[in-house]
């Protein structure tokens, strides 16, 4: 997809969103309480919360594929449950930065379209490597978000806390469900994949690409 398709597609994402949740709800002050999360807009460091949401969601957005892709190759499988059961959960995750994105008036990446289709490819690929491939690419990338997680918990705590409370709470209670689908990847044999530490330094890396990307674009 040429770059400014990817716009477009961002574009056309956000509009769909904002069909479900019209930003008029919101009114025109900086400082109108927010109907779906409690939070204001009113007083807050409007360039890192911008930056946490879209990158948030865009890491959402890519553990929901990472899971759709093992799920097209391991569903059936004797894992396929537990995937499910930690793709819900990233469902849960992805819902919740939606509703944010409208709260904040945060703008999601224009590089969605491309972790579309790099994070089902990503899943997909490391099942196909069987059950421990795709374990250890859950480990792998969750504990990339969960320190990821951690650094932004740094980041809200040095502005305020008291003004990004619900903000904090939300990437809190996210990190340590991260940690607890890093932690059932490694009880699955993640670690007994083909070129474990190869293959886990290389999605890292990787992942950290993603991060820096979604924050800038
Ligand atoms: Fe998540
Ligand atoms: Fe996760």
């Amino acid at each position: 997809m040429s770059w400014s398709g990817a716009v477009a597609a961002a574009s056309l994402w956000q509009l769909r969103t904002s069909a479900r949740w019209p930003l008029s709800v919101y009114g025109r002050g900086v400082s109108v309480r927010s109907c779906s999360s409690g939070m204001t807009l009113d007083g807050l460091n409007r360039a890192i919360v911008d930056r946490i949401i879209r990158v948030d969601h865009a890491g959402e957005y890519g553990a929901n594929r990472i899971y759709a892709g093992q799920m097209a190759v391991l569903g059936r499988s004797s894992v396929g449950p537990i995937i499910q059961k930690m793709w819900d959960q990233e469902k849960e995750h992805l819902k919740k930065f939606n509703e944010l994105m409208v709260a904040f008036r945060a703008r999601p990446t224009v590089l969605m379209p491309l972790w579309n289709v790099v994070g089902f490819a990503l899943g997909a690929g490391t099942a196909l490597l069987g059950k421990e491939g795709a374990m250890a690419c859950t480990v792998a990338v969750e504990e990339s978000i969960a320190n990821h997680y951690n650094n932004q918990i740094r980041t809200l705590m040095e502005e305020e806390p008291g003004k990004y409370k619900e903000l904090l709470q939300v990437i809190k209670k996210f990190r340590d469900e991260e940690l607890e689908h890093h932690d059932i990847g490694l009880d699955h044999d993640a670690e007994l994949a083909p070129a474990y530490t190869v293959l886990k330094n290389i999605i890292q890396a990787g992942c950290s690409a993603a991060i820096y990307l979604s924050e800038r674009f």
